[in-house]
């Protein structure tokens, strides 16, 4: 009975310091090797704590103290952060090929799902033959161009609905029938009538009065353009884009960078920066008008929809349906603030989920314009 006491004491105390030793050996690998630098964390939980409730905003503060590579340990995941436009583009542009895999999440592991997933899949053949397959059959130009009935369709229910809900003096919930980027698009013209008034005589001398905004109008419309990507500037629906996954060691920027490191992009950090933008906190579209900066992933300072391999592949469809709600949203209807708020105070804080949304949903009340049909 003593002799295996002693045994098992002997083998836990080896394992303890087989243990130590190897945590120890893994270190002094890393501290020969130039990493990025970043807060200390807690043991077992890492930095977790220091990115609270808005992580973008968080990390952006950090990049104040360490520069824009950052890193972090979330859990056991090693993490870095990017958030400048040239780190951005150091990234996205010249070693997006080490960094194009994605992290296989537990929760999407049920039923082999992340296998047949676009957004979420390793980066392998068969992830290429379906990205391939969805760019070249059902994202192109000509694919979009002839769904575009179909989103007619979606465009005159919406005006329906709200038509609807104000015969029966009910406020629209501009929330409720377009998406977050066009609800972020109208706080910010609602905050500034100058703007609004723009985008409504630009409106009124490409469609005129007695018909609707079609998808082939929105090329002759640069200020509304201007003003979608102004919303996404500031307000992009997945601020730090979705996580990318090293695929091998990679010196980036002077940094070592280890195999299965877990990257973040802070484009809702980049499209603010002063040092890209100037006067970051601004709603400016007019800084776009005679601008080729665009959202399409060759600009790093405003990347809404990523970049490189792994860039959004609904953009193309997103910017359509963005530009024809938000378009269609001004054409047919004046829209006024409820009683209780103002520009100067209406609430523009966030609520983060799959993606940032407005905390308080807008509140506006729609006057339908007056000869505007809406079939
Ligand atoms: C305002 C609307 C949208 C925004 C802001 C947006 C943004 C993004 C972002 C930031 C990414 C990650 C890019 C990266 O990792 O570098 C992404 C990926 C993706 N998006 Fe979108 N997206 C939008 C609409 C759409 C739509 C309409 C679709 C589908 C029709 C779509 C399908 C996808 C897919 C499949 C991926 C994964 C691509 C991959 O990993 O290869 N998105 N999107």
């Amino acid at each position: 009975m003593e002799s295996i006491r002693s045994f098992l004491v002997c083998s836990g105390l080896f394992l303890a310091i087989a243990m130590i030793l190897c945590l120890k050996g893994k270190n002094l690998g890393r501290r020969t090797k130039k990493l990025p630098p970043g807060p200390p964390g807690w043991p077992i939980i890492g930095n977790i704590f220091d990115l609270g409730t808005e992580p973008h905003r968080a990390l952006q503060e950090l990049k104040l103290k360490y520069g824009p590579v950052l890193r972090l340990r979330l859990g056991s995941m090693d993490t870095v952060v990017i958030q400048s436009a040239k780190a951005a583009a150091q990234l996205l542009k010249n070693h997006d090929a080490s960094f194009c895999d994605r992290k296989p999440l537990d929760v999407f592991t049920c039923h082999n799902y992340r296998d047949g997933s676009l957004a979420v899949g390793r980066f392998s053949p068969y992830w290429r033959t379906v990205r391939r397959l969805c760019s070249v059959e059902m994202m192109t130009v000509k694919r979009i161009n002839d769904t575009a009935s179909i989103r007619r369709k979606c465009i005159d229910q919406m005006i329906r609905n709200i038509e609807d809900d104000t015969q029966l003096q009910m406020q629209g919930r501009v929330r409720e029938t377009t998406s977050a980027a066009t609800e972020w698009a109208m706080a910010e013209l609602l905050r500034k009538p100058e703007a609004m008034r723009k985008v409504k005589e630009e409106l009124n001398e490409v469609v005129g009065e007695n018909r609707n905004v079609e998808e082939s109008d929105i090329e002759k419309l640069p200020y509304l353009q201007a003003v979608v990507k102004e919303a996404l500037r500031l307000h992009p629906s997945v601020p730090l884009l979705v996580p990318k996954n090293t695929m091998q060691d990679t010196n980036f920027m002077g940094y070592h960078i280890a195999k299965d490191t877990q990257v973040f992009v802070n484009a809702w950090a980049i499209g603010r920066d002063p040092d890209s933008w100037e006067d970051p906190l601004t709603f400016k579209p007019e800084r776009f008008l005679g601008s080729n900066i665009d959202y399409k992933g060759q600009n790093f300072e405003l990347i809404p929809f990523g970049s490189g391999r792994r860039i959004c592949i609904g953009m193309l469809l997103a910017q359509r349906v963005l530009l024809l709600s938000l378009a269609s949203l001004i054409h047919c209807f004046d829209w006024e603030l409820d009683k209780d708020s103002t520009p100067e105070i209406l609430d523009m804080r966030e609520k983060i989920g799959m993606s940032v949304k407005k905390l308080v949903p807008l509140n506006v009340i729609p006057k339908r314009r007056s000869k505007m049909m809406a079939d």
